[in-house]
């Protein structure tokens, strides 16, 4: 360990269970150093395992749906007065869709489902960052990251609407980061991970073939949650000062490959 986060005070939203990639980045922060905040909404939290994860890193849990302005508010002005100053980092790891829930195809869309999709799994980011931005929360030089998937630029199947909220998700924080970049040098980026066997990963129709392509396909083979906690501490840290407003790919190298050895000779044995 490094001390990357020593004294810094940090948010996380979306850890389910142990599996969650903000599992992995809560417990990787913590091992640097940060103090946390942990939430989710109130049912994950009765469903999920995040009293666990708080005990092990000393945080405290503040119950909010990211979609609710209320709960939000609520969430920053706790964290404020549980840290008893501003925030340094801050994870938005979300993503749900009811469409992808219920195996509706993409053409025959239901469009009450698709509002929802994109409530929580983009504008909740839009949402945090004005609640953040108008109570002037974050310190100086701080960093906020959301999580995203290469579907929300290049079209793959079985990801539905989600795609569009990720395209929607990485805007936002490009539109955001204009703003916080001004104020005292917040930076707002997006990581788009790999496919991660997670609860929300494993909604995708056909994720396990997507998983193995996806592995065969980079050069350096899938990033696994716990290398996805590696990268986005470096991005919380004092070293990435002046990364913000963007994209970036931490998926073995997945996104800039045309083609590898092994996916052509899968696909020659196959015919
Ligand atoms: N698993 C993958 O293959 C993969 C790949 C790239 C990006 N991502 C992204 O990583 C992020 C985390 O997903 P994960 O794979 O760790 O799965 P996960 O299921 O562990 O996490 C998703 C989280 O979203 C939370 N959530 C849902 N609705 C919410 C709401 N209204 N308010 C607050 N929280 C809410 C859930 O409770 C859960 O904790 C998501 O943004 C996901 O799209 C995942």
């Amino acid at each position: 360990m490094y001390d990357l986060l020593k004294g810094k005070k940090g948010i996380i939203f979306g850890a389910l269970n142990d599996r969650s990639i903000a599992w992995k980045v809560a417990q990787r922060a913590h091992a640097e150093g940060a103090r946390l905040v942990l939430t989710n909404t109130p049912v994950s939290l009765r469903l999920g395992q995040l009293q666990a994860l708080a005990e092990e890193c000393s945080a405290k849990i503040v119950a909010a749906d990211a979609t609710s302005m209320d709960d939000l508010n609520a969430l920053v002005e706790q964290s404020l007065e549980h840290f008893g100053g501003k925030i340094d980092f801050v994870l938005h790891s979300i993503g749900m869709s009811p469409n992808v829930r219920k195996s509706i195809p993409y053409e025959d869309i239901n469009y009450a489902f698709m509002q929802k999709t994109i409530d929580i799994s983009a504008l909740s980011f839009h949402k945090m960052m004005n609640v953040l931005y108008n109570k002037d929360a974050m310190a100086c030089g701080g960093s906020i990251v959301a999580l995203t998937y290469i579907a929300g630029e290049r079209a793959f199947p079985g990801y539905s609407d989600m795609a569009d909220a990720k395209a929607m998700l990485e805007s936002v924080a490009r539109g955001f980061g204009l703003k916080f970049g001004r104020k005292c040098g917040v930076r707002v980026n997006t990581v788009s991970q790999s496919p991660t066997l997670t609860t929300a990963g494993e909604g995708i129709a056909g994720m396990s073939d997507m998983y193995r392509y996806a592995d065969k396909f980079s050069p350096l083979g899938n990033a696994s949650a716990e290398d996805c906690a590696d990268y986005v501490v470096t991005l919380f840290s004092d070293l990435t000062r002046k990364v913000t407003m963007q994209n970036l790919y931490h998926d073995g190298g997945f996104s800039a490959t045309g083609l590898t050895e092994e996916v052509l000779e899968a696909f020659s044995r196959g015919l």
